[in-house]
């Protein structure tokens, strides 16, 4: 039976009034040593609810697997949950958008291209069912029906922005209740007749997605849905950032009267996003609409919480809103946290990325035209694609159908130019200097798209290379993951560096090396802590790369912006001698970088 329910204007739980007040917070984006912390903050702002989506493409990152520990250990989130007497919202997708990487439909499923994703196609049903089929067994026990904190499970996720296949939603609600759910099911779409309507399931309720004009929207649900409780179940009150744009801001007062309008009204509300926190590793997805747009790392999102999990303004604002309308627990609001006093961190050692691509990845030879980094059985990262260039003198590199999704050309080791999908560009002229030159195009996956009909598209060369039209064929692909497993490794310091624990520092160190020589390199420094706390990662004079402390993968940096800090939790560091490892791929004017006390996430909109 289900714990919650509705009746003609509201929910019920366990058959009393019941308003749910809640915030979005997604274990995947936190540290796990941190959830305890963040979930009692979400209770002390006053909410009784939390709501977190389940990344699909995580935690199956191979069909008939189930990845559940480390960040993705979601039993564990659900039992800290209910600890602090927190209800959740769970949304399993299989569709999560949420800025992440393929909105969260896994790579191998995505790479083959016959599938209709996200319809009653039998193939991605089968997919989705044998995936539920490992995914809800460990999480019965924390349904609300077996006396967890779990009361209602969102079915698909907005699809009414997505196509129209009621057959699939059906079979998802179906997937859902075969396989145990017993708790109540919602929808979730843009408030407008369209998208509820393609969105919506009989007998599901169904709920809106909106930011601001709180009673037109309202309006739009109630018309939908003539009865039953208004939810607002991502009430936006930040926003997140692309590279290259304005850092999104929300003013706290006006988000604070849109939920006040928001809990006057009656309705139910889940705060998109209560705590945003990071898009560590290569997590982070991409827009594309007109142009292709990768999100940054930081997803502190304008948050009631920042990304390193202290009460911003909106906290506060929230906190006296919330108090109008139900209890507020009368305990002090949280504090900051206490931050790492600020240091430099000398980068001393330096590996040439060119000079060692096969002790770092076995390279794949291909005779004729390159391979996708898709058929190089590669989730995220880098391709290296080698080759050897029969002719000598002026022309252009075409790329056919571009690259997936930024392509750094070197020859002879020389940068001659780079080309980004984002720009559309396919072609770079360059001047051969003698016949047998190597050509190298080291390939960066960006982010997948995580909206949208361009899902699952595919990253690396794309097609053929030619040389003032002639075809550069036999190539050497070296699949440079770096770390896509880092999220299913074990989350504290001494986690191995796997990461880039093949870079052999150590040995191939060569003198000449020095830290500010470009062309991507990983370097290598060191820095003491005596007590772990959190700090921020400034890298001012580096380009364009990826950190990792202690072997956890901190994320992309890239001097483009708006973000120019890179947020490490306490937990990655430890007490005593600390490792810093970069790939930077273009050059840097500093041999140094800085752990400062204040985050930098850049510009915003003036
Ligand atoms: C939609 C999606 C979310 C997220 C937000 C924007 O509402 O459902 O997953 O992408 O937009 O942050």
């Amino acid at each position: 039976m289900s714990a919650l329910s509705t009746s003609s204007d509201g929910f019920r739980l366990h058959g009393e009034p019941f308003r749910i007040i809640s915030g979005a917070m997604h274990y995947f984006r936190i540290h796990p040593d941190q959830w305890a912390d963040r979930l009692r903050k979400a209770r002390l702002m006053g909410l009784n609810t939390v709501e977190t989506y389940v990344p699909w493409n995580l935690h199956q990152p191979e069909p008939g697997t189930l990845v559940l520990d480390g960040f993705l250990d979601l039993p564990r989130y659900l039992r800290l949950a209910e600890s602090e007497g927190l209800h959740v919202l769970l949304r399993p997708g299989p569709y999560i958008c949420a800025e992440w990487d393929g909105g969260g439909l896994p790579s191998w499923l995505t790479t083959d291209t016959d599938i209709r994703l996200r319809t009653s196609d039998p193939r991605f049903t089968d997919a989705l069912d044998r995936y539920l089929d490992l995914l809800l067994p460990p999480l019965l026990p924390h349904l609300a029906a077996s006396g967890g904190p779990v009361i209602a499970v969102q079915v698909e996720n907005e699809y009414g922005a997505y196509g129209d296949d009621t057959a699939y939603l059906e079979h998802l609600a179906r997937s859902l209740r075969t396989r145990g759910v017993e708790e109540l099911l919602f929808t979730c779409d843009q408030a407008d007749p369209e998208h509820l309507a393609a969105g919506s399931l009989p007998g599901v309720l169904t709920t809106g997605t909106f930011g601001s004009r709180i009673t037109e929207s309202l309006a739009q649900l109630r018309a939908h849905q003539p009865e039953g409780p208004l939810m607002c179940a991502e009430f936006w009150i930040g926003w997140f950032d692309h590279w290259g744009e304005p850092h999104h801001v929300r003013d706290a007062a006006d988000a604070a009267a849109d939920l006040d309008r928001l809990l006057s009204a009656g309705a139910s509300v889940n705060i998109y996003m209560f705590h945003g926190g990071t898009n560590f590793g290569f997590t982070n997805g991409a827009n594309h609409d007109h142009a292709y747009e990768p999100i940054v790392t930081s997803y502190d999102y304008d948050a009631a919480l920042t990304e390193s999990g202290d009460p911003g303004p909106k906290y506060h604002a929230f906190r006296e809103v919330i108090a109008r309308h139900a209890p507020v627990p009368d305990e002090p609001a949280p504090a900051p946290s206490r931050k790492l006093p600020p240091t430099a961190v000398e980068l001393t050692r330096r590996v040439s990325l060119l000079a060692h691509a096969s002790v770092l990845a076995k390279p794949v030879r291909v005779d004729a035209d390159p391979v996708t980094m898709e058929e190089l059985g590669l989730r995220a990262g880098y391709a290296l694609y080698r080759t050897t260039v029969p002719v000598s003198g002026a022309g252009v590199l075409r790329f056919a159908g571009g690259v997936g999704d930024r392509a750094q050309v070197f020859v002879d080791g020389a940068p001659v130019g780079v080309l980004e999908r984002e720009r559309h560009e396919e072609a770079l002229p360059v001047r051969l200097p003698r016949a047998g030159a190597t050509l190298d195009v080291l390939v960066e996956n960006m982010g997948g798209v995580n909206y949208g009909p361009r899902i699952g598209s595919r990253k690396g060369l794309l097609g053929p290379v030619t040389f003032d039209g002639t075809a550069l064929h036999g190539w050497d692909c070296h699949p440079l993951a770096m770390d896509a497993d880092a999220m299913d490794a074990d989350a504290d310091a001494d986690a191995d560096a796997d990461a880039v624990g093949s870079v052999p520092f150590a040995s191939a160190q060569s003198p000449a090396e020095s830290p500010v020589d470009a062309g991507p390199a990983f370097h290598h420094g060191t820095f003491e802590v005596r007590t772990p706390a959190d700090t921020f990662l400034s890298l001012p004079g580096w380009t364009k790369g990826q950190a990792w402390i202690n072997g956890f993968h901190l994320g992309r940096y890239w001097n483009r912006g708006p973000q120019r800090t890179l947020y490490v939790p306490a937990p990655v560091l430890r007490p005593g001698t600390n490792e810093l490892v970069l790939l930077e791929l273009q050059a840097t004017t500093e041999p140094r970088v800085h752990l400062t006390d204040t985050p930098d996430l850049g510009p915003v909109k003036p």
